[in-house]
């Protein structure tokens, strides 16, 4: 396979985007001036500060300009971790309507860190932290948001977070809802209002079941699952259960079967690859952004490049793989920081390599058009530099940064994809484990641990772990992240 050669390429090295010492203190100072454009200067500065995730949590709280802390949410967002959402979390309590409202938005924006809180927060004692809760998760693009709304219905005995959580429900409603839906009735028997609430998500779940006619059993949901899993590894617990069924329910009908049965005899057809591809792309999740979790990134240009390059002979080629690629921004994001952050970069020979088990999200990586919100922790100059704003206000990275990134489409589990990716130095699996079950987490483990260089490094999602699938590795702290390393014999 043809690859991208990087480094003593026509690429150019830009300058580094660090903050150091005085310039820091600098920074902090700025934060609290009288001048709203200094302190939003500071602000914006703050978010490539190492001191950034220290002071702007606390200073946003006093801050009273409306601009000004947007920015400083903008910038939050920016450096956000799991450590800054346990902080952030008592705005949720805040007085301040504006404070509370920024920190609703910026949760909204981060499902997998707000994800592990919501159950807490549900049953918290305060109803309104409660209701903030549903504001904030019905807007999360995450599969658990109907099973939270429900169990708020079934239990919750206040009746302002009984009919935030109705209304939150209008938008997923469907006809196994009903029984419960009933029961609200039942137990608030003297609310109107909440009765009221409880027949609008009833009239949705009637349309449901037009939609549903094909009506999918659990038996049907189980045959799906199993093939589903045999073929990428992805298992789909109970709980995706609404996700899978609306999406099979789509496909059946466009495909224009008149059941399940029939529409699953035809996917499993050989022939019918075409559509089990079509599944498999409205089946997986996408989701992704440019500098997500930028920490490995750092640690990439200030540490594991260095290591990689102590043993190799200079002229040897740096082989880098995002799997899974999605639509790209995770390998465009590797391209930006060697580019931006590794002085050494014009010494070696570089490939950036990726790939993705679906189709439609290569062809956006080719493409590489990108939302606004997809770049939102990029910095701008970088965003001028490397990227044009297109008409209808999306952005397009430029032609060399596209073309420095080879996409190919493959499964982890597939052996046959695996002869074009021997040798790799770093693998940024990010976000893909998750997806997975036990089995199919150590099968793709034990594959990037072949494919490795000794010394080479894996480098998983914030959410993900190696600890229960492999003792192979060895780990290492770089900074604040954790990174895993083969051995070197
Ligand atoms: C949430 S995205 C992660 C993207 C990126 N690594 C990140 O962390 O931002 C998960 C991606 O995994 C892909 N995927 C799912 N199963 C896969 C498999 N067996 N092999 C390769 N990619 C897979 C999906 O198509 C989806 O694009």
């Amino acid at each position: 396979m043809p690859l991208y050669q990087w480094g003593k390429s026509s690429l150019s090295l830009g300058s580094t985007h660090s903050c150091t010492g005085n310039r820091c203190d600098d920074l902090i100072k700025d934060a609290e001036s009288a001048d709203p454009a200094r302190r939003r200067q500071a602000a914006l500065d703050l978010a490539y500060c190492r001191n950034g995730k220290r002071v702007l949590p606390e200073i946003v709280l006093k801050e009273r300009h409306v601009a000004v802390r947007e920015t400083m949410f903008d910038s939050l967002l920016h450096l956000v971790d799991a450590a800054m959402v346990e902080r952030l979390l008592p705005m949720l309590r805040s007085n301040d309507a504006m404070l509370r409202n920024g920190a609703i938005e910026l949760f909204q924006q981060i499902p997998e860190l707000f994800a592990p809180h919501v159950s807490g927060l549900l049953a918290d004692d305060d109803s309104d932290v409660r209701i903030f809760t549903i504001n904030v998760i019905q807007h999360l693009h995450h599969t658990m948001v109907p099973s939270w709304l429900l169990e708020v219905i079934r239990h919750d005995r206040h009746v302002n977070v009984v009919a935030a959580a109705l209304n939150a429900l209008a938008d997923f409603a469907r006809p196994n809802m009903v029984g419960d839906l009933l029961a609200v009735k039942k137990r608030f028997e003297d609310q109107p209002y909440l009765h009221f609430a409880v027949d609008t998500v009833m009239s949705r779940t009637k349309r449901g079941v037009a939609i549903d006619a094909t009506g999918i059993t659990d038996s049907e949901f189980e045959s799906f699952r199993d093939l589903f899993y045999a073929r990428t590894g992805i298992l789909f617990k109970e709980n995706k259960r609404y996700f899978v069924d609306k999406r099979l329910i789509d496909r059946i009908h466009k495909t224009g079967h008149q059941s399940f049965a029939d529409y699953f005899r035809y996917v499993r057809l050989a022939e019918s690859a075409h559509e089990f591809q079509i599944l498999t792309n409205v089946m997986t999740v996408n989701e992704t952004y440019f500098f997500r979790d930028d920490g490995h990134f750092k640690a990439m240009v200030h540490s594991m490049l260095d290591q990689i390059v102590a043993n190799k002979r200079k002229g040897e080629m740096i082989r880098i793989w995002s799997v899974p690629s999605s639509t790209g921004e995770e390998p465009y994001s590797i391209a930006l920081y060697l580019l931006e952050y590794w002085p050494k970069l014009s010494d070696w020979n570089v490939q950036i390599i990726a790939s993705d088990i679906n189709t439609e999200v290569l062809e956006r990586c080719n493409k590489g058009i990108y939302s606004k919100h997809a770049l939102r922790f990029v910095p701008q100059p970088l965003v001028r530099k490397y990227f044009a704003e297109l008409a209808n206000g999306e952005y397009q990275i430029n032609l060399a940064l596209r073309k420095s990134v080879n996409f190919f489409l493959g499964s982890i589990l597939d052996a046959k994809y695996q002869a074009d990716v021997q040798h790799v130095d770093i693998i940024f699996c990010r976000n893909l484990l998750i997806y997975f079950d036990d089995v199919s987490r150590k099968q793709a483990v034990e594959t990037l641990y072949g494919l490795l260089n000794p010394g080479g490094f894996v480098l998983l999602g914030s959410m993900e772990s190696m600890s229960r699938i492999s003792s192979r590795f060895q780990i290492q702290k770089i900074d604040s992240s954790l990174v895993y390393q083969k051995g070197l014999v």
